[in-house]
């Protein structure tokens, strides 16, 4: 397994570009199921998970046809198989967006159950019973979601989800742009991937109105169409290296990214101490050299505190003036970097789903282990900030979140390596 090899060194200083959004690519590719003709998809992230999404889709006969720059082109009616194999979605849960597209497009769909995940139980209820409610029929058996749409087609509903999931709403919002009639999604996620995802089904010849509030209303329509489109920046990805300016008193400015779909985290960066300049595609941070102050994190949908950007800034309280308190209400087991961390020299103490972290002015570079994706961001924050080396272990996690980690990091003067090991 990989590891990476980071020696502390001073701030973090220089230029980075934002990746395509992850969460935001992987709905759309699964979006393409529904399409009648070729959609490109363009600005896609390099990452693991793309490469399942990809493999996956070309499982169904969808091969995909790769373009410069990471651009693809995928074409929907191309299904020979409506089948998602528990080998390709125990890799990734986000292989369950699938099961609303086949499900509209072809009347049917197998697809296996995504296990438990590191993070939680996360289980799939909302998008099975939200797909009931369209009238579609589903047994879970042997470990797959089986379901068929009577008559071939999914009708309209009123769906009221009882906490807010994301890739819940785009199932059900990509399942009714196919249906027959209007569906009302009510306590849909508001998240930026959520509107992304529709906008792209808009070029796609869908109807939605209301994408990016908690009420999204679909006239489902008879087909959809290719189309060309271009994923957003990568919000988690920006805030990422935004926090490890910020934890090693650095300045940064990120392009190719948006600022206004960063509100709560810049927000807590000012409250930390810096100073931030946005433009049209770009975000600035400069610490002016101080070491930042602790603040208080409650994770919640957005357009509150993101549950992504979560161990990040426990890694960033870690190393500041004050105590600061990080309450998780998303997922329940999300707070694997915290023993991680204290190996480190962290003075951070767990009690249910609130981390209270008392920072301290110097860490100091150990072997630690990566659980899970925003885990591993954060012992990479804190690898940067320690004093000596830190060998970051299991970065298959990291891997499937952050493009060229190296690269970047490098480019912004950490001294970083990988161990192929
Ligand atoms: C997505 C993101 C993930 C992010 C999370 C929360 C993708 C590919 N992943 O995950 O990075 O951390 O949103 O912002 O976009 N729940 C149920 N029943 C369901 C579905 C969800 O109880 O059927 C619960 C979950 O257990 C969790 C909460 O709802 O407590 C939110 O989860 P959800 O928004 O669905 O997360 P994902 O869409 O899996």
């Amino acid at each position: 397994m990989d590891k990476l090899i980071i020696t502390g060194n001073g701030p973090v200083n220089g230029e980075v570009w934002a990746s395509g959004a992850k969460n935001s690519a992987l709905p759309i590719l699964a979006a393409t199921l529904l399409s009648e003709g070729p959609v490109t998809i363009s600005n896609l992230p390099h990452l693991q998970d793309i490469t399942t999404s990809l493999e996956l889709l070309g499982r169904m006969g969808v091969e995909p046809v790769m373009g410069d720059n990471m651009t693809v082109q995928l074409d929907g009616s191309k299904v020979e198989h409506c089948h998602a194999p528990y080998e390709l979605v125990k890799k990734m849960r986000a292989s369950i967006l699938v099961l609303g597209p086949l499900l509209a497009h072809f009347g049917s769909a197998e697809v296996s159950l995504p296990g438990g995940c590191a993070i939680g139980s996360r289980p799939v209820d909302l998008h099975i019973r939200g797909l009931e409610a369209m009238g579609a029929e589903i047994s879970v058996e042997n470990g797959y979601i089986r379901a068929k749409a009577p008559g071939g087609r999914l009708k309209g509903a009123r769906i009221v989800f009882d906490v807010v999931t994301v890739t819940g709403t785009e199932n059900l919002l990509m399942a009714a742009t196919l249906a027959d009639g209007r569906t009302v999604l009510e306590n849909a996620a508001r998240e930026p991937e959520v509107v992304d995802l529709a906008e792209c089904l808009i070029a796609m010849g869908a109807r939605i109105i209301g994408h990016g509030t908690d009420t999204i209303v679909i006239e489902g329509v008879e087909r959809l169409h290719g189309c060309e489109y271009s994923v957003m920046p990568d919000r988690i990805e920006t805030g990422t290296f935004l926090v490890a300016a910020a934890a090693s008193r650095g300045k940064v400015r990120v392009t190719r990214t948006r600022a206004d779909t960063l509100d709560a985290v810049l927000a807590k960066l000012e409250e930390a101490g810096a100073t931030i300049t946005t433009g049209d595609d770009w975000i600035e941070l400069d610490m002016q050299g101080k070491r930042p102050k602790a603040v208080n994190i409650r994770t919640a949908p957005y357009p509150a505190f993101p549950t992504d950007m979560q161990a990040q800034f426990v890694a960033l309280n870690a190393v500041a003036e004050g105590t600061g308190t990080v309450i998780e209400t998303i997922f329940e087991n999300r707070f694997m970097h915290v023993q991680e961390l204290n190996r480190m020299g962290a003075h951070i103490a767990l009690e249910g789903n609130t981390a209270v972290v008392t920072g301290t002015e110097r860490l100091s570079g150990a072997p630690v282990m990566a659980t899970d994706l925003r885990a591993s961001a954060s012992l990479v924050i804190a690898a940067i900030v320690a004093d000596g080396e830190t060998m970051v272990d299991r970065i298959y996690h990291i891997d499937r979140g952050y493009e060229c980690i190296e690269e970047k990091l490098s480019g912004l003067g950490v001294i970083i390596r990988r161990s192929a090991g």
